[in-house]
């Protein structure tokens, strides 16, 4: 069943009272006279004084007229990566997250979120208006019992990440998807820690999990080393999203200098296993080095997120500061944006890091714990 049928009836509303925005297929072909961006002083057509010579700005709202080539190709390059029909670029994760809910669920909806989800899954639920049951994290049971009980609900949603970005840890993506279907409920995905570390071609965990959400979230700043962010799944949740996500329609378009080198990325990120080896032996040295010193790490995180949990806040920034004297940079994570109790650093590996690099920030966790 597909939980998202209704959207093509809302749009065919839309079309019959004249409202429909149909995303372009392509951008307005070069020689055309725009009148009506915002690129008051002429600069947007102007490359990055470091870049190739491609626009920096994308002179207005994708609906007004700034949707460039680069971006309409980067969309197409994102959506073939992940194996589904269409993609949509937001400015960033947050606006996203946020645009995409607020716009998909709303007033009568039930949506079932993980309780650590990210501040901007749990903001647009709120923004959305729908009923938000928030579960403990992880706990697949607990969301069947939030979906039977919103079984009168206008519409059900489960939200959740891939890669949970404080805790490392992974849901039962096939046993949420199981439950959508069985309860008529969407499923929305932020992959934004997964996509270029997991999966097939890097392609995500729900890509590995052989698992299709009916929204997935991406974004460029996290493994593709950019920033903004998308929405991938249908065509037509594409140009719902085009019509209806607020953070989408009333903010510039991104740099299609940015959405040319996200397409670039996409297609180095797919091809680099090599890097996400790397990476894998990264985060297994630090993990086992930092476990042998005595760290508190959850055990089911085993990708490269390394939650070091210290427990006080005083103990996790003491813990921070010394590092930081040691010429290490670690972040101390404190409540609302992890639970009371659970304060920590959250050590991240990346395969930019050199055998040396590991072993020299061991060195320093050796000395900063004595
Ligand atoms: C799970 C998750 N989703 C969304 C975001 C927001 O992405 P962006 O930084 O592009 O706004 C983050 C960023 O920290 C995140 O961890």
């Amino acid at each position: 069943m597909n939980a998202l049928r209704h959207l093509q009836e809302e749009l065919s509303e839309l079309e019959r009272a004249g409202l429909l925005r149909v995303p372009p297929a392509a951008a307005a072909p070069a020689g055309m006279l725009v009148l009506c961006s915002n690129d008051y002083l002429g600069y947007a057509a102007l490359p990055f004084p470091s870049g190739d010579g491609s626009a920096s700005g994308a002179g207005a709202s994708r609906l007004v007229s700034g949707t460039h080539e680069a971006h309409l190709m980067a969309e197409r390059e994102l959506a073939t990566w992940l194996g589904v029909e269409a993609a949509l670029l937001f400015s960033s994760g947050y606006a996203a997250n946020v645009g995409t809910l607020a716009a998909l669920a709303r007033p009568g909806d039930v949506i079932v979120s993980d309780a650590l989800n990210h501040a901007s899954l749990i903001d647009g639920c709120r923004l959305s208006g729908a009923t938000i049951e928030v579960v403990p994290h992880l706990d697949v049971e607990a969301v069947e019992r939030a979906l039977v009980r919103a079984q009168g609900a206008r519409r059900r949603w489960v939200v959740t990440e891939s890669l949970f970005s404080m805790d490392g840890d992974t849901p039962d993506l096939r046993g949420l998807r199981a439950l959508c279907d069985r309860h008529d409920a969407a499923l929305m995905v932020d992959e934004a820690h997964a996509l270029g570390i997991s999966g097939p071609r890097g392609a995500g965990l729900c890509a590995e999990a052989g698992v299709r959400p009916d929204v997935v979230v991406g974004t460029l700043g996290k493994s593709l080393g950019l920033h903004g962010a998308f929405v991938a799944g249908s065509s037509t949740l594409r140009t719902y999203l085009w019509n209806r996500a607020r953070s989408f329609v009333f903010s510039t378009g991104i740099s299609p200098a940015v959405a040319l080198a996200a397409m670039d990325r996409v297609r180095r990120a797919a091809a680099d296993d090599a890097g996400r080896a790397r990476l894998r032996r990264t985060a297994d040295r630090l993990r086992s080095g930092l476990r042998a010193l005595g760290a508190q790490l959850p055990p089911s995180a085993s990708g490269p997120i390394l939650p070091w949990i210290l427990e006080s806040p005083g103990a996790a920034m003491a813990m921070s500061r010394r590092l930081g004297r040691e010429g290490v940079v670690v972040q101390a994570i404190r409540p609302p944006t992890v639970p009371a109790g659970t304060s920590r650093l959250r050590i991240t590996a990346s395969a930019s890091l050199s055998e040396s690099d590991v072993e020299r920030a061991l060195a320093s966790f050796r000395r900063a714990v004595r």
